[in-house]
């Protein structure tokens, strides 16, 4: 077991060894238990964390928030609207200053082609820990939650068919973080992934080499298709959820006519009838209902939306522990 993480950046799993990862689930599940029994965890105290948010979050903002504070820190929460970032101060500025009042410098840059490369400019200065909030590329937090969710509920996750779906939305366009640190990661739990989305909508070529070298390297597989009845049929997890047509035009725009000619990828009753009988739908949150998912699929039997969210809190206490603490 891997276990001395002090001061290292967490931007993407892709550089967190299989071994490593399995630690960050272990103490996930760990912090779970003990809050639940209302077991003090003050691994934390006196440490500060700095949240640089350049966009608007519930679940990732407030399990950082929260976590901390349970785990006897505290979380400062910084929006660069009203940081000297939106006067152009530079990133190594803010990274050595920041890094200079804290422990750990958290960061969500979502913004196409900058986000991931403004955590790095922070981390080539920091000298504390970057941990990545979401950024153009990955959602690492996202994934260890779902990675968490889905062994939680299924016990073991070699040969599941999970289908990450691409869904219609119009609330605003979509990073493709989200789906991306899926498809990197699942496959490296033996998991057979099934990616599907309608043309326009491609992840990158790179990622998709990744993933595929992912999966021969630890028993997974992953599947292209178009055909969303393809993705739903037989699966034991459904991630329908949208993203932004970022690789193929970086228009910001978040309604075009490519869009709306796929209102008709939506996560239905009648697609989740196609699945396993005990399918899981999962999503990161949030829904664009109606639009996304039917009423009747998140609020149904197979949902466990909240259960993942929640998990959001242990495994962001778990990263926090590990990167932050550690050995006394
Ligand atoms: N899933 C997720 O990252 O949610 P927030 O945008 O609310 O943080």
């Amino acid at each position: 077991m891997k276990t001395v993480f002090r001061g290292r950046d967490f931007i993407t799993l892709q550089e967190w060894s299989k071994e490593e990862i399995d630690t960050l689930i272990d103490v996930s599940f760990d912090l779970k238990r003990k809050f639940a029994m209302g077991i003090a965890t003050p691994y934390l105290q006196y440490k500060t964390a700095m949240l640089i948010f350049f966009e608007q979050s519930t679940r990732t903002r407030n399990s950082m928030e929260a976590g901390l504070a349970q785990l006897g820190g505290h979380a400062n929460y910084l929006d660069t609207s009203t940081m000297q970032v939106s006067h152009g101060e530079v990133a190594k500025d803010t990274a050595i200053i920041l890094s200079s009042y804290s422990h750990a410098l958290a960061c969500r840059n979502c913004f196409w082609e900058s986000g991931n490369k403004y955590l790095r400019e922070l981390a080539r200065w920091a000298t504390v820990p970057i941990l990545n909030l979401q950024c153009d590329l990955y959602h690492p937090m996202q994934g260890l939650a779902d990675l968490m969710t889905i062994i939680e509920k299924k016990k073991a996750t070699k040969r599941l068919k999970v289908s990450v779906i691409w869904a219609y939305a119009t609330s605003h366009k979509k990073p493709i973080s989200v789906p991306l640190t899926q498809v990197l990661l699942f496959p490296r739990y033996g998991i057979d992934l099934t990616l599907a989305y309608p043309p326009g909508y491609d992840l990158p070529d790179w990622v998709i080499e990744q993933a595929r070298q992912n999966a021969r390297k630890h028993g997974g597989s992953l599947t292209i298709t178009d055909q969303p009845a393809a993705a739903y049929r037989d699966a034991d997890v459904v991630i329908p959820k949208n993203w932004g047509s970022w690789v193929n035009n970086q228009n910001n725009a978040v309604v075009d006519e490519l869009l709306e000619s796929y209102r008709h990828w939506k996560c239905t009753e009648e697609m989740i009838d196609l699945a396993s009988e005990q399918v899981l739908y999962m999503h990161a949150l949030p829904a664009d209902r109606g639009n996304e998912v039917e009423d009747a699929v998140i609020d149904g039997p197979h949902s466990i939306v909240y259960a993942e969210a929640e998990n959001r809190l242990h495994t962001a206490k778990a990263i926090m522990t590990l990167t932050m603490g550690g050995r006394v």
